[in-house]
């Protein structure tokens, strides 16, 4: 899963006036948003640019989960600075998690820009370019960070779908997280939950369907949160979209284990196999008592009876997690904890951090016990354990033939193609094959991170 990754808009040549570029960073729910803020300026009548050169307006879209990412932000808008110098119509914004974190504050490090937009107000970006170009020079005018419902409801026909080509499509259902872990920034960046109607949802769907997607991925910060207005959750959805005509894969994330309920499970087993076999659910410790100063609101055996209760209603499916080392109350004796339970577990995926302290969160008040070369120590070696288990995970698929939705040219060898089963594994291969399609693929070698085959059936 692409999780944390640098997506620059590809593609098309800039045109001169009325170009726009954005510089993607962070989670799934980012990348969708870029997609938002992409469709409505397309509706404003601007044109995609080939890159930050040349462009009428950048936007960059931030994350500030972690501190690195944060001050990454800054240095881009100095290196943008630049080319503000050679065309001085240009519009810079910022929108995202560090938008809504740091506000005006933006303006006060960075004067040169001009709008700053935080993730629930996507939908006032015309309102605020329109102030910019009106020469309106009160900083408070060019920033919304507000809380809105808006940016949940953003017309989908406008969105401007990235992944589309690839056969595959976002879908928010809902916003915000009402969790208190003491480490994360994400309810402050992102506000109180807030949820779609589900009719709404499977209108969206159908749309997405009718445009020849096979795979949708439902979004939220918590995604097994999901209730609507009429009290459907999660599992309605899941049964309702298993339903739609052309749909042949859904996934959702983030799951919160404490809210991975025995009726979800149910829901996912008896959706069929279109609810594909992956369920992310970050952990971010083995140690209960770790778990229990970051406030995640369940311990390691919790945790471990959630995990096998998923194995046992859905056999074969697949984990991924996150884990967070270096919490600063963590003790080796905790970290070895975490170790033991990726042993017991053996997760597919596992996205792991060193902990980093966030403004305004509770933990940033802790008294951190362990210094930054133990951190990174101890990421070393959670990350070289992880390695051997996906190597031992994936080595049985060689001589297996998967069925691949094919996403495009691999970024390593653009000679090949690359793809994802349903378990969320990256294959890459050999043979022609349309992207956006599902195809068969014969498994020939597997690595750690992918598995390598050739294509040996026709696209369905
Ligand atoms: N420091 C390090 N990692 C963090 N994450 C969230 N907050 C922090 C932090 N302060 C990680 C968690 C989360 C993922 C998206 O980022 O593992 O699940």
């Amino acid at each position: 899963m692409d999780r944390f990754i640098d997506k620059s808009a590809p593609g098309a040549i800039a045109t001169g006036k009325g170009t726009y570029h954005i510089e993607t960073w962070g989670c799934q729910m980012n990348v969708h948003d870029s997609e938002k803020l992409a469709g409505s300026l397309e509706r404003q009548g601007y044109i995609r640019a080939g890159g930050p050169d040349g462009a009428d307006l950048i936007l960059l879209n931030t994350c500030s989960i972690r501190e690195k990412a944060s001050e990454k932000v800054f240095s881009e808008l100095g290196r943008l600075r630049k080319l503000k110098r050679t065309n001085p119509n240009l519009i810079l914004g910022v929108c995202g998690c560090v938008g809504q974190q740091e506000g005006e504050e933006i303006f006060r490090r960075a004067p040169y820009v001009d709008l700053v937009i935080g993730p629930r107000s996507t939908a006032s970006l015309p309102a605020l370019m329109e102030r910019v170009r009106n020469g309106e020079t009160d900083v408070t005018l060019r920033v919304d960070t507000e809380y809105r419902r808006d940016s949940i409801d953003f017309p989908y026909e406008d969105i401007r779908r990235e992944g589309q080509a690839g056969g595959k499509a976002f879908v928010t259902i809902i916003e915000g997280c009402n969790h208190r872990c003491t480490f994360c920034i994400v309810p402050r960046t992102r506000g109180k939950e807030v949820c779609r109607e589900l009719d709404d949802i499977l209108n969206e769907v159908r749309s997405l369907a009718d445009r020849r997607i096979l795979e949708v991925e439902f979004l939220g910060q918590t995604v097994n949160a999901f209730r609507d207005s009429a009290g459907n959750g999660l599992p309605e959805l899941l049964t309702a979209t298993a339903a739609v005509d052309g749909i042949r894969r859904i996934r959702f994330t983030t799951s919160h284990p404490a809210q991975m309920t025995p009726r979800l499970i149910d829901a996912m087993a008896a959706a069929g196999p279109k609810v594909v076999p992956f369920l992310h659910l970050p952990v971010q410790s083995g140690s209960s008592s770790v778990l229990k100063d970051m406030r995640r609101g369940y311990d390691r055996e919790t945790y471990l009876a959630k995990v096998a209760a998923v194995r046992d209603r859905i056999p074969g499916i697949c984990l991924g997690t996150d884990i967070i080392v270096g919490f600063p109350t963590e003790s080796d004796a905790d970290f070895r904890e975490t170790l033991s339970l990726m042993s017991a577990v053996r997760f597919h995926s596992c996205y792991s951090f060193t902990y980093s302290p966030r403004p305004g969160t509770a933990s940033e008040a802790f008294h951190d016990r362990v210094d930054l070369g133990e951190k990174q120590a101890r990421l070393r070696e959670l990350q070289a354990l992880q390695k051997d288990i996906q190597e031992q995970l994936h080595a049985p698929w060689v001589g297996r033939t998967v069925e691949v939705l094919v996403e495009g040219p691999s970024k390593n060898d653009p000679s090949r193609l690359t793809g994802r089963t349903p378990e969320s594994r990256i294959v890459n291969f050999t043979g022609r094959a349309e992207i956006g399609r599902i195809t068969s693929i014969l498994v020939e070698s597997a690595s750690a991170y992918a598995l390598a085959g050739r294509k040996i059936g026709d696209e369905a």
